[in-house]
């Protein structure tokens, strides 16, 4: 009987199986298809490079998505689908053969639809660029300079609407730029130096706000340079080498570094220019700028490099003539300038600075007599101006951009035509500084677009740091001169913390962490990119990293990270009379403590995943010299790594509600000791322990119910006049409700800000009451319509 059964049983389940077998084999089957096509679109991209040896690793049996990346070749994968690719051949690579078709590889490329970042940099690609490459819709970044592409850039190019970063230097393309390209809404970064566009540039490009850098040098442009004052976050103009002119450029004053050099510039400087309190690189050199030369620029607070060579900038220069201490190259010669060599140039050890060819009095035979640029100056109509009266300055400067012109037609032609010949021989090329990183492992080339990736893809804001980047041990070393004792600021839960001053003349803080395990700087990545983005206006930012590796296995040993150096003291030091008597007013500890909220909710939200429990103190916020609050010790999330915990950085925010609710109260956390922070702010002295903490707390709660002159002989004696009670009375609110035991009970950083703002605003509006009616500060006061702006 049974065996009579058995047979349509067992029939039945094989049915079965084979069924799940199938579907198995059909998933297996799918994978793998995608998995083979991913493979064969990079084999075909090899063969369509003609085998570079750079790829010779590469094969059919390889998981591209593991391979360890090299200074010329790098996958990453997101969820095993390819996002950047970065194929890197050597300078002067020859042109790929006949065979080649730029459409070909662009039609293979695109196989790769998830790619967000591109590098194909000196590969010898030839041809046209294809429009097809905007099948790539999640384009953000793409460098394929060093190339012989020539054409124009494809119109189709303007449906890719993420992208930010188009760098085509050094090809061949030719033509006027496009109009469209004023429509990419997020651009950030346009390189097309060194190809052969032409053309005048047109308004459009004002439109392109989130323009950072804009670098069109050695190319045929020519014609006025559009008004781009409008580019708020313009950081850098690169325009040398090209035929624009006359007129100097308008432009935004936050430019950290401003080429115009060999082009045909003819009017005066702008007073302007003397408020850029960024620059750090200027470049006028062999144009016919004319006019007096505003020896300010000597002072910018952040120059480092000023030319002004072969120009016709006339006036005088004063041995007491200041210079910015970081100025390490100034080149002034070939000029019309008189008088005497500011001695801040002519005493310098350790910068360069030439002045041939002008008619200054510093006794060796390469300076013309002063009769030659008094009649130079005349010939191009400008005097050397005595009086020095800011206002004629800017009445000369305009009178020169506006009149000055028609009269120098002439001359200048005939300069022109001089300078033409000459222009090739004419000038060394300044190597350029904001580029230069130096590298100490194979991984840095990867880290280092990693790290401008990520920091091109958030929105950074003025916050006028330099970029993140990854910095070499030899150059912390020499900022350390090799972490010598007297660099060494101290040591703490958070590593070892030294000063250093980098060449450029900035002082930095290195925070040293030593590893306790063994990592790969590739298992380290997430954090760094994590770390790369803690920056913010309330918070020490970070400016960068270096790994130090085990020479045996290249396991990481050392981290050092590397943060903004804040110079003016702790916040406590501001408040208990540290400063010798310069504590901070009432409005001041307002604005610190809406500062230091603001760092914290950039520290829980501005970030992915947020940092919690930061254990923040008073002696933890430090002041810059305007007095803005920064955080310092925020939870590193590499903090774990290093002290053998559980890895949490890595980890996504929790989404199951036990764990929630232990974020949330991470949070208060933060909520609690941010009301510590505040307590002593408004008292004005410190208090010494958890139990004298909760006993202030509950006094200031009584007093808070009482009348305004209780809650002002509370206050600390150093602000007791210079607040409105509503004001006090709603900071006294905020901390008594940060302070509060049960974590749940506390307000979110959201609240608290919100409040902050609330009293800043009515402290506000009492000062302006309390100056204009000199009525008595304690005066009731009905807040006027309030407007709060919150961010
Ligand atoms: C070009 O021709 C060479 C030899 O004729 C061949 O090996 C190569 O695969 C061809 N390249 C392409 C991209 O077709
Ligand atoms: C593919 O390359 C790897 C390493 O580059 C090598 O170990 C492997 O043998 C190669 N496989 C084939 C099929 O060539
Ligand atoms: C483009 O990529 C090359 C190779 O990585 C790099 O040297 C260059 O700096 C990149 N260009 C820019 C502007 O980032
Ligand atoms: C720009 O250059 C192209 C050749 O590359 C030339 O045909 C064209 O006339 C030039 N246009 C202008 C406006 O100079
Ligand atoms: C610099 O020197 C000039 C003349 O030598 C003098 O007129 C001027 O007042 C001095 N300026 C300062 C700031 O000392």
């Amino acid at each position: 009987m049974l065996l009579l059964y058995m047979p349509p049983m067992a029939k039945i389940f094989n049915r079965q199986m084979v069924l799940v077998l199938a579907v198995i084999l059909i998933l297996i089957s799918q994978s793998e298809q995608k998995e083979s096509s991913k493979t064969r679109t990079l084999l075909r991209i090899r063969l369509q490079l003609s085998y570079p040896d750079i790829l010779s690793s590469w094969n059919s049996s390889i998981d591209f998505c593991n391979t360890e990346p090299t200074s010329q070749v790098t996958l990453v994968c997101y969820q095993e689908r390819i996002t950047q690719l970065h194929i890197i051949g050597s300078k002067g690579t020859p042109l790929l053969p006949r065979n080649f078709s730029m459409d070909s590889f662009v039609k293979a490329l695109v196989k790769l639809p998830d790619l967000k970042v591109v590098t194909l940099v000196s590969l010898g690609l030839w041809g046209p660029l294809p429009g097809k490459l905007s099948r790539l819709v999640s384009l953000e970044i793409l460098n394929m300079s060093s190339n012989s592409l020539y054409g124009t850039i494809p119109r189709e190019l303007s449906s890719v609407t993420g992208l930010q970063t188009l760098i085509l230097d050094d090809n061949m393309f030719s033509g006027p730029l496009p109009e469209w390209l004023g429509s990419f809404p997020i651009l950030t970064v346009l390189n097309l130096r060194k190809n052969l566009f032409n053309g005048t540039l047109t308004e459009s490009f004002n439109r392109l706000e989130n323009l950072r850098v804009l670098a069109l040098s050695h190319n045929h442009f020519y014609g006025e340079v559009p008004d781009l004052s409008s580019l708020t976050n313009l950081q850098e103009l690169d325009i040398e080498d090209n035929a624009f002119g006359p007129r100097f450029p308008r432009l935004g004053n936050k430019l950290v570094r401003l080429v115009l050099g060999k082009n045909r510039f003819r009017s005066g400087i702008p007073s302007e220019l003397s408020s850029f309190y960024q620059l750090e690189w200027l470049d006028l050199s062999f144009n016919r700028f004319v006019g007096p030369f505003p020896p300010s620029l000597l002072s910018l607070p952040s120059i480092t490099y000023l030319n002004i060579a072969d120009n016709k900038l006339s006036g005088m220069l004063f041995e007491n003539t200041s210079c910015n201490a970081e100025l390490g190259f100034a080149d002034l010669s070939s000029n019309l300038l008189s008088g005497h060599l500011p001695s801040c140039l002519s005493n310098s050890k350790n910068h360069v600075s030439l002045y041939a060819q002008n008619c200054l009095a510093t006794g060796n035979e390469n300076q013309h007599p002063p009769s030659f640029c008094h009649n130079e100056a005349l010939a191009v109509g400008i005097l050397p101006h005595k009086k020095k009266s800011e206002t004629s300055k800017v009445a000369l400067a305009m009178a020169i951009t506006g009149g000055i012109i028609g009269g120098i037609v002439v001359i200048g032609l005939v300069f022109m035509l001089l300078r033409r010949s000459n222009s090739d021989k004419m000038i060394k090329k300044p190597t350029t500084r904001l580029i230069a990183e130096k590298a100490s492992t194979v991984y840095s080339s990867k880290l280092h677009t990693d790290a401008r990736y990520m920091l091109q893809t958030m929105n950074t804001g003025a916050l006028g740091l330099p970029a993140y980047r990854t910095f070499s041990l030899e150059e912390l070393e020499d900022a350390t001169n090799n972490f010598d004792t007297t660099a060494f600021m101290g040591e703490g839960s958070q590593g070892q913390m030294y000063r250093g001053r980098l060449k450029d003349g900035t002082f930095v803080a290195i925070r040293c962490l030593k590893m306790k395990k063994n990592h790969s700087t590739q298992s380290l990545m997430h954090h760094v990119e994590l770390i790369s983005k803690l920056r913010y206006r309330h918070l020490v930012s970070a400016l960068g990293h270096c790994f130090e590796c085990y020479l045996d296995d290249s396991s990481v040993s050392r981290i050092f990270l590397i943060f903004e150096y804040v110079p003016n003291g702790t916040l406590r030091s501001w408040i208990t009379g540290g400063h010798d008597k310069h504590s901070l007013t009432w409005a001041q500890r307002i604005s610190a403590a809406i500062g230091i909220a603001k760092g914290i909710q950039f520290l829980h939200t501005g970030i992915v995943p947020g940092v919690y429990s930061n254990h923040l103190k008073i002696t933890d916020i430090l002041m810059d010299r305007n007095l803005v609050a920064k955080i310092s010790s925020y939870n590193l999330p590499l903090l774990a790594e290093t002290e053998d915990k559980v890895d949490r950085g890595t980890s996504a925010p929790p989404k199951d509600p036990s764990t929630s609710t232990r974020v949330r109260y991470d949070d208060e956390s933060d909520v609690y000791d941010f009301g510590v922070i505040l307590l002593e702010m408004i008292l004005g002295r410190p208090s010494k322990s958890r139990k004298q903490l909760q006993i202030l707390r509950k006094q200031l709660e009584a007093i808070i119910a009482t009348d305004d002159v209780t809650r002002r002989l509370v206050a600390d004696p150093a602000v007791r006049t210079s607040f409105s009670d509503q004001s006090l009375k709603t900071m006294m609110e905020i901390c008594v409700r940060c302070l509060v035991k049960n974590p749940a009970e506390r307000p979110s950083v959201d609240d608290v800000l919100w409040n902050l703002q609330f009293a800043a605003q009515v402290q506000d509006a009492w000062k302006v009451d309390s100056e204009s009616s000199e009525g008595s500060p304690g005066s009731p006061f009905e807040p006027p319509h309030l407007r709060v702006a919150f961010r």
